[in-house]
């Protein structure tokens, strides 16, 4: 996440996110499943505008990007909505005091119905932005909870890096990748529904667990910041899943796996598709050459490296309470 102040309003950058690894280790007796997971943040952006209002009324208004045609949910149902609200609860339940009401906007770069956790990274700013706003003063650890609510991968952004999640994607380790890894994603016409996909699962998969895949090639690979190493020990447990709810997505996976790159995957439960490139140049290429194959949307983007807060990186989330430099959306 990256932040700007300008005047009394305040600008965040929430990224979206891919999934290098994805396993189900269980069942759970809440409906969830217990996973275990790295995610990274990476640099494709939605873009979120906070203001301080007289009144107490929560205001969004929501723009897409040209090509990112989504059909937001209204208001009410909208996951920066509901995270503002349920901190507002909190507050006001906590210390009996009020909050201001909200301008919201929302502009949105990153696609739904994607894997790429954009609605889950409007959420974890909305959070942030609105603790800062109302100086509520509630820990990380305090937001992750009501992250929590909200839903499974909110903590995840509210950590600013990359990570292990495990549990329902709550219980995060974060994990140093000591390099940027260019990417390229291709995002289907088709999108998917992660309670769909995790059903899908329960249905055909749900009892076994006897080929579990460990993380730990994963782990070394990431240690090591090399692309081909990383590459090689991709993995997502949904992608069958993903693939027998939308076969038109095989002949994607097919095509993409032909281009003998260092990594292809799904991220999370779909639709987008990454590819892990040697570099900036071969992403840039592949990249263009996919743009022309109507896709819903392609992107060359790269995975942001986690530093100790820093002031003068253009990457690193901010404290609040210091100006933001080098924010370019
Ligand atoms: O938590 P979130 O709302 O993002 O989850 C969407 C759906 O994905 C859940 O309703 C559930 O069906 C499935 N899910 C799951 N186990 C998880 C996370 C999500 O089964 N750990």
């Amino acid at each position: 996440m990256l932040f700007r102040r300008q005047n009394n309003e305040l600008e965040v950058l929430a990224p979206a996110k891919l999934n290098l690894f994805l396993e189900i280790t269980d069942k759970r007796s809440d409906g969830f499943h217990e996973l275990d997971m790295l995610m990274v943040p990476i640099a494709l952006y939605d873009t979120l505008t906070f203001k301080l209002r007289r009144d107490d009324e929560i205001a969004l208004s929501t723009r897409c990007a040209v090509g990112n045609k989504i059909a937001l949910p209204a208001a009410p149902d909208n996951l920066v909505t509901r995270a503002v609200k349920l901190l507002r609860q909190r507050i006001e339940t906590d210390s009996a005091s009020t909050t201001s009401g909200l301008d919201i906007c929302l502009f949105k770069r990153i696609p739904a119905a994607a894997g790429l956790g954009g609605g889950s990274s409007d959420a974890a700013a909305a959070l942030v932005a609105a603790n800062y706003l109302w100086q509520a003063g509630l820990s990380t650890v305090e937001l992750s909870e009501l992250a929590l609510q909200i839903g499974s991968d909110v903590p995840f952004f509210l950590s600013g890096s990359a990570a292990r999640c495990r549990g329902r994607g709550e219980l995060l380790t974060p994990l140093n990748i000591p390099a940027t890894l260019d990417v390229v994603l291709i995002k289907p016409r088709v999108g998917l529904a992660t309670a769909e996909v995790f059903a899908e699962y329960a249905t055909h998969q749900g009892g076994s667990v006897d080929d579990r895949v460990a993380a730990d090639n994963i782990l070394g690979a990431c240690a090591s910041g090399r692309a081909p190493e990383i590459g090689k020990w991709l993995y997502n447990r949904l992608v069958d899943s993903a693939l027998r709810l939308q076969p038109e997505l095989q002949q994607l996976q097919a095509e993409l796996l032909a281009l003998g790159l260092p990594g292809v995957q799904m991220t999370g439960s779909g639709s987008t598709f990454y590819l892990i490139c040697r570099h900036a140049r071969q992403a840039r290429n592949i990249a263009e050459k996919l743009s022309h194959r109507g896709h819903a949307a392609v992107f060359h983007t790269r995975t942001l490296v986690h530093r100790s807060l820093n002031i003068n990186s253009e990457q690193d989330s901010f404290p609040l309470e210091q100006p933001c430099v080098g924010l370019s959306p």
